[in-house]
């Protein structure tokens, strides 16, 4: 028999033969039935849980180290590998990518930037990250596609990932033997594992399945949301340029040389309905204006509204169950950090689960939070500056506006201030 217990108060038992029991009073009421299927894996050493950058970083890491894992993933192969996020790799997110062999196609197609310009009231700086920051530099190439060639790279590797599979139940990670409930093409499964990596984002399982008297929650909610757009137009800048209007923050972005990617900062209650791709345009345009700046057009082919949302508790892991990347915090995206941050906390916790199976030691799991806490509120930090710098949160002219443009000032003048930004914008290399 194996003894199941959930992260919360409520202890699960599940019978050899599938029946899943819950303790009621003295006795045991039968609660459900799970099916083994005999071609599914039932048992692994790390049950990992989504199929985001996390999840797929962790999983090549420990294949590397022969350690086996199986990722179960709610959303179809196709939606996992086009759905639109991210763009900005830092560079130790560029170094691993390279150093387990999944860097072919983002050597060829990724766009190495060495510097950035940030504008305020149509007045342009570069900050020049390769000099302040000794020859480090961040890559444009979309989370999409990042996550295209770890796929690949999983299936050929013989990384089993099962999409369309929901997990719907953690058990047993107080004790020695973790499990998964999932469910798959409308059938229940479990697989059994040493250990359970909740890599799936902030809508997940993992964390809500914590026992709530463990950990400290932080939340911050922006009074403004982004628009992002994804246009077939030749990017107007070399350079990404990320700048404060009195009409609002907008940022230029790119993903090749041939298509753009822009945000506008817009009301929380904005709706896509408001925005016509010619009013995003003009609206790019006025806020983006500098001297001798062109804004090229073309047609937009994707369009979404993303809250603004600073998130994060303070512990990341409970008995087998460890949490990564946005299941245990989010950022605001002006600093570009969201993705760094989950695969920055898949070193920590790959090398400490590497470590465990090595020498049978703990220890490593046992600081894997305190590890990763101090580059998420690093991170957080950098995120919350870039996002106060650059929004619009008060009328043109008020206390607010002078202390942002007092900032920039600063950053202007001052090569201190100005490599504050740049190693925080390429990431710290030893936090
Ligand atoms: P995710 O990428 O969210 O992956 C988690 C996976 O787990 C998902 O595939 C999900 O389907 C799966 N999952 C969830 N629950 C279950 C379950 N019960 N069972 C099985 N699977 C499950 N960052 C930036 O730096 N710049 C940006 O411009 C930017 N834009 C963003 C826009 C949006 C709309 C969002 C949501 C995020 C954005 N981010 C951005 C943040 C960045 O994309 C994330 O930080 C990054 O994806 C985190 O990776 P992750 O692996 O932790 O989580
Ligand atoms: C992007 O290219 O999507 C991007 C770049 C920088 C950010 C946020 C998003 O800060």
């Amino acid at each position: 028999m194996r003894r199941a217990r959930t992260g919360g108060d409520d202890r699960k038992i599940l019978r050899q033969d599938g029946n899943l029991f819950q303790r009621s009073g003295e006795g045991h009421e039968k609660i459900g039935t799970i099916k083994f299927n005999a071609n599914l894996k039932q048992k692994t050493q790390v049950g990992i849980i989504g199929a985001g950058p996390a999840g797929l970083t962790l999983a090549l890491l420990l294949h590397r180290a022969t350690i086996d894992c199986v990722i179960l993933e709610y959303r179809s192969r196709e939606y996992v590998e086009s759905r639109v996020r991210a763009g900005l790799l830092e560079q130790n997110t560029v170094d691993l990518l390279h150093e387990l062999g999944v860097a072919n196609r983002l050597n060829k197609e990724g766009l190495r930037h060495r510097g950035v310009y940030l504008s305020f009231d149509e007045q342009r700086i570069r900050i020049p990250f390769d000099e302040l920051t000794g020859g480090r530099c961040i890559t444009i190439y979309g989370q999409q596609e990042v996550l295209k060639d770890q796929v690949q790279a999983c299936i050929e590797k013989g990384i089993e990932i099962l999409f369309e599979a929901e997990v719907t139940e953690i058990n047993g990670v107080a004790t020695n033997s973790s499990s998964l409930v999932y469910r798959q093409n409308d059938e229940q499964h479990v697989l059994s594992c040493d250990f359970v990596a909740g890599c799936d984002g902030f809508h997940g399982i993992a964390r809500t399945s914590l026992p709530n008297n463990i950990y400290n929650e932080f939340r911050k909610d922006y009074p403004f949301s982004w628009l992002g757009i994804l246009a077939h137009a030749k990017p107007s800048s070399d350079e990404l340029v990320y700048a404060y209007h009195q009409r609002g923050f907008a940022l230029h972005s790119l993903r090749s040389e041939t298509v753009s990617r822009l945000y506008i900062q817009v009301d929380n209650d904005d709706r896509l309905e408001n925005w016509s791709d010619d009013k995003i345009w003009n609206e790019l345009s006025l806020r983006l204006q500098t001297e001798g700046f062109h804004l090229n057009t073309g047609a937009i082919f994707e369009k979404a509204i993303t809250p603004m949302r600073s998130f994060m508790i303070d512990n990341l892991q409970y008995g087998r169950l460890f949490l990564a990347g946005d299941a245990a915090h989010i950022v605001p995206p002006t600093g570009g950090k969201g993705l760094n941050l989950a695969v920055a906390d898949i070193k920590w916790l790959a090398g400490a689960l590497i470590h465990f199976y090595k020498h049978n030691k703990e220890d490593q799991l046992q600081g894997y939070t305190a590890n990763a806490l101090r580059r998420v509120w690093r991170a957080q930090d950098f995120s919350n500056f870039m996002t106060y710098l650059f929004h619009k949160q008060a009328a043109h002219g008020s206390f607010e506006y002078n202390l942002q443009k007092s900032k920039f000032d600063y950053i202007r003048l001052s090569k201190a201030y100005a490599t504050t930004i740049a190693e925080n914008y390429v990431g710290l290399k030893d936090i």
